[in-house]
């Protein structure tokens, strides 16, 4: 059997439930204008027996999916041939145990680790997604793409596109847009298009331009760039000696990277590859709090599929009728209208998962203390340390808890912010250059 027929596409809704082929181009289910999953039909693909099989790859450097640490498991995101497979050596990231920043937060020493994506070609988490979409759109043959973006999904779609000969064409909110991103757009040659409004107009405008010009959009509506953030999860546990942790923390934006990594786990304790599910902590900047509305104080749940709608609906006028624009200093974040919501919603129910929203002042100390200790983020990946803070605090994750806490970004993302906060003293931990005379005594003076 091929094994690229043993995937196929399905929409989420259960009163829906409509199934296409992989080789079928849509993002949202075309009878029902719900989100779609890449599924598979596991008894037909060939699986190791258990999860530490696929380290076994890792010494086939020479093989260029080998090397890459999203298709090192490609036999569990099987749903392109191999002749398809773009990478870029994405996904070779590291999980740091960081024993400062875990005493800081009150957490045992070893149990406290931190996920940093930011080691990626692009220098965020985008690429896991953009390697496995990229791979799709190879696969039918698309020439030209686009995305909606608050400035990494951007810097990645431009760079894996130029890789690929595609042309690309990256919508960002006016002004809204860290400057390391917008460099990177366009350097690598994005067509980039400025809309005097935030993420949330981008993304409709693009995915209206997709389907008026036939553009492939790689926005993580595009359920194929999800199964290769899953990956972030097994990289996790491959790092913890195939144990897996008790929480996972993870910013919360347009929600594309929890709903992978709940699904991710669904299917590893489907396939018997891993025998607990861990727990998920998402966490939304006050500024851009759906999430944390919707679920805190609205309840709004999975409900097996059966999403309260009008709670959402309710939600979004609301919005609309006070002209909202969300506003944090982790632009990354800075989103209201979520896509992934009710995937999200779905990975919550799987993960057992909390939701919380912080305050940008305590993601701009966050930040700095985990480039104090640690080797520095972007702010919205600062979120999680500054949730976990809270979520210890108020007894929700326990000081045994093994933490795993998703980096999203890379520090050189935004560097501005970083600069501000310390030569303004912005927080706790600015530490702002010193100015001296050009004079040895005095610079001597200074440093004794
Ligand atoms: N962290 C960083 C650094 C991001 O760039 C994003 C999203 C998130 C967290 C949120 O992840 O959407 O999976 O919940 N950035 C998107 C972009 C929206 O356009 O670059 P999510």
């Amino acid at each position: 059997m091929d094994k690229i027929k043993a995937a196929y596409i399905q929409c989420i809704n259960p009163d829906c439930g409509a199934k296409f082929d992989c080789m079928d181009v849509m993002f949202k289910c075309p009878k029902c204008g719900e989100l779609l999953d890449t599924l598979y039909e596991w008894d037909k693909i060939e699986l190791p027996d258990r999860l530490s099989d696929f380290s076994k790859r890792w010494a086939n450097k020479n093989n260029r999916l080998d090397f890459s640490g999203v298709w090192r498991f490609r036999d569990l995101l099987n749903f392109c041939p191999d002749s398809c497979k773009v990478t870029l050596g994405e996904g070779q990231t590291v999980l740091e145990q960081n024993c400062a920043i875990a005493q800081q937060l009150g957490l045992k020493p070893d149990s406290l680790h931190l996920q940093y994506e930011g080691l990626n070609p692009s220098g965020s988490f985008k690429d896991n997604g953009m390697t496995a979409a990229f791979s799709h759109a190879m696969m039918v043959g698309a020439k030209s793409c686009a995305c909606a973006s608050t400035g990494n999904t951007s810097a990645a779609v431009a760079l894996y596109a130029h890789n690929c000969g595609m042309k690309c064409t990256v919508f960002i909110g006016s002004g809204r847009i860290a400057f390391g991103k917008l460099s990177q757009a366009m350097d690598y040659g994005a067509q980039t298009i400025q809309i005097l409004g935030d993420f949330d107009d981008c993304m409709k405008q693009v995915q209206a331009v997709c389907s008026k010009l036939g553009l492939y959009l790689l926005n993580s509506l595009n359920p194929y760039r999800l199964e290769g953030q899953k990956t972030i999860m097994y990289r996790i546990i491959e790092a913890l000696e195939w144990k897996v942790p008790d929480w996972i923390v993870v910013p919360g934006g347009n929600l594309g990277n929890s709903s992978a990594f709940g699904k991710a786990f669904y299917e590893l304790k489907q396939l018997g590859l891993i025998d607990r599910i861990p727990r998920i902590a998402i966490i939304n900047s006050t500024g851009a709090s759906t999430l944390a509305d919707l679920v805190n104080n609205k309840k709004l749940s999975w409900n097996n599929g059966r999403v309260d709608r009008k709670i959402i609906d309710d939600y979004y006028a609301d919005l609309t009728a006070r002209k909202f624009s969300p506003h944090t200093i982790a632009s990354a974040i800075e989103i209201s209208r979520p896509v992934n919501l009710k995937k999200c919603l779905r990975a919550i129910d799987v993960c057992n998962g909390v939701v919380l929203a912080v305050p940008d002042s305590e993601i701009k100390d966050a930040k700095a203390l985990i480039g104090k200790y640690g080797l520095g983020c972007e702010p919205a990946s600062a979120a999680t340390i500054a949730g976990l803070k809270h979520l210890i605090a108020d007894g929700v994750i326990d000081k045994n808890a093994r933490v795993a806490c998703v980096l999203t970004g890379h520090l050189l993302k935004d560097p501005d912010l970083t600069v501000n906060y310390h030569r303004e003293k912005q927080g706790l931990l600015a530490n702002p250059p010193i100015e001296v005379p050009n004079d040895l005594e005095q610079i001597i003076k200074l440093i004794g």
